[in-house]
């Protein structure tokens, strides 16, 4: 043997070894997540993942290869998200509310926590019709873009462990009722009048309050659109003065009791 194959079978074991590490690192994730299910601990624990993160970085630290190593764990931790999520949920969470009720940021963090792929619909219309969402109802009208709504939560069926972060009013309409029902759980985000003015003070990016920002009009409408909401919800989560961590455990929570679990 020469010294290149020499060289070549111990790349091999290596590669071994670190594919029997990975597998030991994935049950150990499990048996973690059945843990924390048997004893109703916290699923999401920011400051754990912290403390891995340091953990890391001090090992790494004077590293040659600190760089190449970094990317390497940056996947697996990706993947042992994954790995809790496909767990969790085979289904897809659909977050419905009012506008400011928060689903965009509550979305965006769960999606972050379980590297879930995350869909928000304004967003994606927005991008797919190059144009804002005021541009939309001031060009086409608001049926358009309602049609364009039903549209994308209809291809979104085929999907499966995304976050779908919808638009205020697509929960009103019962045909999208039934697409998100089809292979998603329901989750009503609801808050104040008054906490939600306070969070959509500030952006004109939403027709439906243009000149009619204010808490008395939220009010009205919010108990307009109050039973459909209801009546669309898997799961119902008030969010008035609740950190984003705390509303994401009682989400989870809440679609894992669904489970019977
Ligand atoms: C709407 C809510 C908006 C956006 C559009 C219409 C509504 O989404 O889809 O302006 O009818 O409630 P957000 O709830 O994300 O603001």
């Amino acid at each position: 043997m020469n010294d290149l194959e020499m060289y070549r079978e111990q790349l091999a074991i290596c590669d071994d070894r670190i594919i029997d590490a990975l597998v030991e690192r994935n049950a150990i994730v499990e048996k973690i997540m059945a843990y924390k299910e048997k004893y109703g601990m916290a699923i999401l624990q920011p400051a754990q993942e912290a403390k891995q993160e340091r953990r890391l970085e001090e090992k790494l630290k004077d590293n040659k290869y600190r760089e190449e190593i970094r990317d390497v764990f940056q996947r697996i931790l990706r993947n042992s998200k994954r790995i809790q999520a496909r767990k969790l949920f085979s289904y897809n969470i659909v977050l419905i509310g009012f506008m400011g009720a928060g689903k965009s940021t509550i979305s965006d963090y769960l999606s972050t926590m379980f590297d879930m792929r995350l869909v928000e619909m304004d967003q994606e219309i927005s991008e797919r019709e190059e144009m804002s969402i005021p541009d939309i109802f001031a060009t086409y009208g608001e049926e358009y873009f309602r049609n364009l709504e039903t549209k994308l939560l209809k291809e979104m069926q085929s999907e499966k462990n995304c976050i779908i972060s919808c638009g205020g009013g697509v929960a009103l309409r019962e045909e999208n009722v039934v697409e998100m029902k089809k292979n998603g759980r329901v989750v009503l985000l609801t808050a104040s009048p008054e906490t939600i003015y306070e969070r959509v003070k500030d952006s004109d990016d939403r027709p439906i309050l243009n000149g009619n920002n204010n808490v008395e009009f939220i009010a009205e409408l919010m108990e307009k659109r109050r039973e459909k909401y209801e009546a669309a919800a898997d799961v119902v989560i008030q969010t008035d003065n609740k950190t984003i961590l705390q509303i994401c455990e009682e989400l989870i929570t809440k679609l894992m009791e669904l489970d019977g679990r």
